[in-house]
């Protein structure tokens, strides 16, 4: 059995982060595999446990906006305003660091990705240590990131202590804003805070850009990544469906939007049409199907509207070592993908 700590007893995990633990813990996106920044061995740690390659940087999560001047350097005001404006929230900011943020922590790199979660546990939890928490979502690399305790314990079972605070309540993880230009910004990881809700606070001084070849390394945005095991496919309506399902012998899970595409597959997951509880349903139905008895997995494209740009981007991901193998081994049948 994993060691759960009850949020009563958040001492004991405050006392094992300041003693070079790693603790797995509740923020609103995802859980997070944590250890105190200034601790190069327990940060290696995480990198160990998660089978990460050493230069992909880890977010420090911090609990007070003091903080951030105090970790990242040559802020611009824009960012100030985008820290004013959502935190605590689901908005890493990526800074050039200060040098109380060890090259461990950043694989290397002069920037570093600051966010202020919001969840109550862990807000007192990074205030109890007394230094903010290096956290990449808790799961092995590539792999899907958890919301519940139970989804962490699958992952690392005893290996790691959890902090029980729940469920996540956003489900996806946070949106990714390089924000080291004086003029502009770039959107390195859409999340649930959309390019129209930062828009909405930077107006038209501050132009958005979206990432090209030379933008920072993201792991997140390696063509795969949040994937399940079986075979995952992406279809937009009944008919793509059939498609899938003529083409393959093998039972279908399907995240489905309607009640017509249930009925065509051997077990489902009803998916919400608001972006904001698929988005927090998404992991855990995802997990259910990788699961299942059925053989593949396919899932029912949302809108292409804004808010739901996070959401594709961790579907596209989730489905993309599908598409690779459908079209290098079956180039026949390019039309399931
Ligand atoms: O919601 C979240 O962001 C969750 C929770 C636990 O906070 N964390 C999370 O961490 O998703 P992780 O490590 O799974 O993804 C963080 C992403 C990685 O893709 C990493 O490459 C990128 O952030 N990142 C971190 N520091 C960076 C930096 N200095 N420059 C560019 N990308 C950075
Ligand atoms: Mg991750």
């Amino acid at each position: 059995m994993p060691n759960i700590i009850q949020p009563k007893n958040i001492d004991s995990a405050a006392l094992l982060l300041q003693a070079g633990g790693v603790v797995a813990i509740p923020t609103e996106t995802v859980y997070g595999l944590a250890a105190d920044i200034s601790n190069e061995q327990a940060v290696r740690q995480i990198f160990a446990l998660k089978q990460r390659p050493i230069d992909h940087p880890l977010i420090i999560h911090i609990c007070d906006l003091n903080q951030l001047e105090q970790f990242a350097i040559k802020i611009p005001e824009y960012a100030f305003l985008l820290a004013r404006s959502f935190w605590p929230g689901p908005l890493t900011l990526v800074l050039y660091k200060s040098q109380l943020v060890g090259d461990w922590v950043t694989g290397g790199q002069d920037t570093v990705g600051i966010r202020m979660p919001n969840h109550p546990l862990t807000l007192s939890l990074i205030n109890r240590v007394g230094s903010p928490l290096a956290a990449p979502s808790a799961n092995q690399f590539g792999k899907i990131s958890p919301t519940h305790i139970s989804h962490v314990a699958a992952e690392f079972g005893e290996r790691v202590p959890v902090l029980d605070g729940g469920h996540c309540m956003v489900g996806i993880e946070s949106t990714i804003v390089d924000a080291t230009e004086e003029m502009f910004c770039t959107i390195l990881r859409p999340g649930m805070i959309s390019e129209q809700a930062l828009k909405a606070v930077l107006g038209n001084h501050i132009e958005i850009k979206q990432p090209n070849n030379k933008s920072k390394q993201v792991s997140g945005t390696l063509k795969t990544h949040y994937a399940p095991q079986k075979p995952t496919y992406l279809f937009a309506g009944r008919e793509e469906l059939l498609g899938i399902k003529s083409r393959t012998a093998k039972s279908v899970y399907g995240l489905v939007l309607t009640e017509d595409c249930k009925q065509l597959c051997q077990q489902s997951s009803l998916m919400s049409t608001t972006s904001e509880d698929y988005a927090q349903k998404l992991y855990n139905a995802l997990r259910t199907a990788d699961n299942s008895d059925c053989d593949i997995i396919a899932i029912e494209r949302p809108p292409r509207v804004q808010e739901w740009q996070g959401i594709m981007d961790r579907l596209e991901r989730s489905s993309a070592a599908t598409m690779y193998s459908a079209v290098s081994h079956v180039e026949s049948d390019e039309s399931v993908i």
